[in-house]
């Protein structure tokens, strides 16, 4: 199993704002350090649009694209085809839209990177499973099962139709692994960092989990935002946060020989 990446969540209302932190962040890339990627969500893509992409590659970060698509398939394939055409080194569609949606995305994705010549890696697409945000309880998507179970089988469904992997809570990520084999990419968003201290107010995540644990579980990338972003300025700011989960992944892969 390749060794885990952090992606840092620029939930932003602007441009300005997403590419301070991350040049901010950006000294925290380094050789042989786990890598360090931006994500775009819908926040930042809707006030901005692809420009912000193009600017945080120029800073040579990665960029994971979460527009998280759900959509009837031809309009999803058309979708794909310009987060590709936009630069995204990753994206992710919903895989509630079904094994269809799901199929035409591949296709679409792959297209896409061909027409703009087959160079460097191809983008990784995945499916998001159930929101981190959602528990099992009176949840009406779930209709009684457990998040854990719907997970597994959604992530089987995706893996089918020819994605490379899933959004899932990193309580799920080992159970995944197991099921769709070690090269199924885990994405896993919800990471909490278990002091009191740094609560993030309001925070709506329910199905958490530490960095440590995440990386034991096989998670391949922790996104992680809002721990980082509003990190008090008295402990060191963003740079501080983030290089903290760094080290406590590079640990944990470590131990977990990654
Ligand atoms: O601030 P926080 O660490 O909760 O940010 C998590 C990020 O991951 C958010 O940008 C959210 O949209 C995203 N995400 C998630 N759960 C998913 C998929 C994406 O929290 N299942």
């Amino acid at each position: 199993m390749p060794r885990p990446e952090l992606v840092v969540a620029l939930d932003f209302q602007t441009g300005a704002e997403a590419l301070d932190m991350a040049r901010a962040l950006s000294s925290l890339a380094a050789p042989g350090q786990p890598g360090l990627w931006m994500k775009v969500g819908l926040e930042l893509f809707v006030a901005e649009g692809p420009s912000v992409l193009r600017e945080l590659k120029r800073m040579g970060f990665k960029v994971f694209l979460d527009l998280k698509f759900l959509d009837i398939p031809n309009t999803v394939r058309g979708a794909v085809r310009s987060a590709v055409k936009s630069g995204a080194d990753m994206l992710n569609i919903h895989a509630a839209g079904g094994l269809d949606m799901a199929g035409i995305a591949a296709a679409a994705r792959d297209e896409a990177f061909a027409e703009l010549g087959g160079v460097g890696a191809r983008p990784l697409l995945l499916a998001v499973t159930v929101l981190t945000s959602m528990q099992d309880v009176d949840n009406p998507i779930l209709r009684g099962r457990p998040a854990s179970e719907v997970a597994l089988e959604l992530a089987r469904q995706s893996r089918e139709a020819g994605l490379d992997g899933v959004v899932c809570s990193g309580q799920e990520a080992a159970r995944v692994k197991q099921a769709c084999g070690p090269d199924f990419v885990c994405l896993t968003p919800g990471i909490r960092v278990p002091d009191p201290d740094d609560a993030v107010p309001g925070d709506d995540q329910r199905r958490v989990m530490t960095p440590e644990a995440a990386v034991a579980a096989g998670a391949d990338f922790l996104v992680v935002g809002r721990p980082i972003t509003r990190a008090p300025r008295d402990k060191g700011g963003p740079a501080a946060a983030a290089r903290g989960i760094l080290e406590r992944m590079a640990r944990a892969a470590a131990s977990a020989g990654r």
